[in-house]
């Protein structure tokens, strides 16, 4: 008998670490332990054994019930830890693996290029000044000597928003503003970087819609000089050194005189091409020096002082520096166009 509960033992023991998950384990405690489990027949056969073996066979069948558990047990605790390290290595994150970069913006070539421009001024002692894009009429034409019949207004048609106030058609009348908050004091000293409208049908070379630079220096003793002193150095800073910056006559009714003012070629390099209309020169302003009544209008007295100002357009430098050839491509926001400005 006793031999017989041994090789049961033995039996029983084993099926237990045959268990191959918890599940399968469960199910062995009920096989051996349930009401109709092995062990628990084993213990009911008492019955059936004579009385005087009755306590050895007790003992023994309590022992083996005792080892039963404390085997399930220990399997339950081996399984335990298994499925454990099974779940934390399928949840494992790999933090090598390379994230999702944010797309980056880059900034726009108009940007990149007035930052140049404000860079080249500021360097000389400009200050960056700025006026509304919604104007009256009075600063946009008649402090700038532009009365109301004057012909100049047809090449500077806008959209109305009644009929004293417009879009702006330049960056001028900031000069107005400018003179007036500052009158009677010296020097001024300004650029006004900002956006203009006119009325153009949008093709390769206008838009209704463009940036000016201003600039406007007034003091004691500004001559012409000054303005080219100034213009060939920002030509010369902005566009190559070997620039060559030519001032043609030409008019504007808040300059006296006026001039428009041409840089060589930068793709022919003056020898003509498609670029130049084959003239060698590319004009990129307006210039001049500032009118009398325009001086007067803004309360300094032109017997005492003197001025320049100019007017650059932000896209014909861009597409100068950049080489590109259609203005509609700064305004239409495509990726492939506005990522080959990335920087470092
Ligand atoms: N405001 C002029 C234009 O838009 C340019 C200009 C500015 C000319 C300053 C002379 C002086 O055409």
């Amino acid at each position: 008998m006793q031999d017989e509960l041994e090789r049961k033992r033995e039996e029983l023991l084993a099926l237990v670490d045959e268990a191959a998950d918890s599940a399968a384990l469960e199910r062995m405690r009920v096989r051996l332990l349930g009401k109709k489990g092995e062990v628990t027949l084993l213990l009911r056969r008492i019955g059936e054994v004579p009385p005087e073996e009755r306590p050895a066979y007790g003992r023994l069948v309590n022992a083996l019930k005792a080892e039963v558990e404390e085997r399930l047990q220990r399997r339950a605790e081996e399984l335990a830890r298994a499925e454990e390290e099974a779940r934390l290595a399928a949840e494992v994150l790999d933090v090598s693996l390379p994230g999702r970069l944010p797309a980056l913006g880059t900034r726009h070539p108009l940007t990149l290029v007035l930052d140049e421009i404000k860079e080249v001024f500021l360097e000389l002692g400009f200050a960056v000044a700025e006026g509304p894009e919604v104007e009256w009429d009075y600063y946009n034409f008649e402090a700038l000597n532009i009365p109301r019949d004057h012909p100049a207004r047809e090449m500077h048609d806008s959209l109305y928003i009644t009929p004293e106030i417009l879009l702006r058609t330049h960056t001028s009348p900031v000069q107005v503003r400018t003179m007036e908050r500052q009158a009677p004091e010296l020097p001024v000293r300004i650029i006004a970087p900002g956006r203009v409208y006119r009325r153009d049908a949008l093709d390769a070379t206008h838009s209704p819609i463009f940036h000016q630079v201003e600039g406007l220096v007034v003091d004691r003793g500004i001559s012409f000089a000054d303005l080219k002193g100034t213009l060939v150095h920002f030509a010369r800073r902005l566009l190559g050194a070997e620039r060559k910056v030519r001032f043609r006559p030409s008019y504007f009714p808040f300059t006296e005189p006026s001039s428009e003012v041409d840089i060589s070629c930068p793709i022919c390099r003056g020898e003509g091409c498609r670029v130049c209309g084959e003239t060698g020169w590319l004009e990129i302003l307006g210039a001049g020096l500032v009118h009398p009544n325009v001086l007067r209008m803004a309360r300094y007295d032109p017997e005492e002082v003197s001025g320049f100002a100019f007017g650059l357009g932000v896209e014909r430098i861009a597409m100068l520096k950049y080489g590109i050839d259609d203005i509609r491509l700064f305004y239409e926001n495509d990726l492939r166009f506005l990522e080959q400005f990335r920087r470092g």
